[in-house]
């Protein structure tokens, strides 16, 4: 039998992602040409409200230059990418898919990023950095994919420094089950959402402290509304990502929200 580890990794298995990456960015020009990062957002920011999004989160998180920076879950590397742009930080990112890692190492070559920006294959609940070496942890959409949320709060609050900070985006449960497939799952085994409230108690166990929280549902249906009104994007997007089940994916996650199944949480914790 799968486990919850083993069956996300399935899930975002990306077969054969870094070539059509490839093949999709010649719309921006031959190889050598340098991407931004802005460029980059309609399909590297995996989560609910994109970039910006993780503007929001950034700014929230307090980033001095020169700050270490843990992006857990990372996809392919947008966030990452972004706080390395904006910040002057050292951004590791940390995923289970190999294919992801290899395309968001590509990624940050093609933005002239390859310095500041280091991607590992590994576990969020067993991070592959130092105890103790880390000022920030970045967490957006990738909880609901994680069963054992004591050991991913624990394995955060151990690799950020005392006065580290952890900030976190991501789908939280409501008034009952989301309608499937959903980005992070195409059936329920795979979704492993918490409430608000198991969620500030599972942060609070692991020895942080809340600074900020915040529901974000109601700007995130929002959005989605005005994405729907603004018709399909130009240029290459999530589609590439998660291939045929996009359009019903991201219809499911919007019609989830609305009717109030499922939320959007912002949150910050420290150490304190
Ligand atoms: C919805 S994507 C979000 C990616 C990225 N955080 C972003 O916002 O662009 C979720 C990501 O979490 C990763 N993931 C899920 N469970 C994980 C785990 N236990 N450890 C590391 N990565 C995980 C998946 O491989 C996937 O890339």
């Amino acid at each position: 039998m799968d486990t919850p580890t083993q069956r996300a990794q399935t899930h975002y298995g990306g077969a054969g992602l870094m070539a059509k990456v490839q093949a999709a960015l010649a719309a921006f020009g031959p190889e050598e040409t340098v991407l931004t990062v802005s460029q980059l957002a309609m399909l590297d920011q995996f989560h609910t409200r994109g970039m910006l999004a993780t503007g929001e989160l950034a700014e929230a998180m307090e980033l001095e230059a020169g700050m270490a920076v843990l992006d857990l879950g990372c996809g392919i590397g947008g966030p990452t990418r972004y706080l390395a742009a904006n910040y002057g930080v050292h951004v590791t990112g940390v995923d289970l898919s190999p294919s992801f890692v290899d395309t968001a190492r590509y990624l940050s070559q093609r933005c002239a990023l390859g310095d500041s920006t280091t991607f590992l294959t590994g576990d969020a609940t067993q991070p592959p950095v130092a105890d103790g070496s880390i000022d920030r942890v970045f967490l957006q959409h990738v909880a609901m994919n994680i069963a054992d949320r004591a050991a991913l709060y624990r394995a955060i609050r151990r690799v950020l420094k005392p006065a580290g900070r952890f900030a976190t985006y991501d789908i939280v449960a409501k008034d009952g089950a989301p309608h499937f497939p959903v980005p992070w799952a195409t059936t329920p085994e795979n979704s492993h959402l918490r409430t608000e409230a198991e969620t500030r108690d599972a942060l609070t166990a692991a020895g942080f402290t809340i600074d900020l929280w915040r529901d974000d549902t109601e700007v995130a249906s929002q959005w989605f509304a005005k994405m729907v009104a603004g018709g399909p994007p130009a240029g290459p997007t999530l589609a590439l990502v998660l291939g045929a089940d996009f359009p019903a994916m991201m219809a499911n996650l919007a019609r989830s929200l609305r009717e109030g199944r499922i939320g959007v949480l912002t949150a910050i914790a420290s150490c304190r």
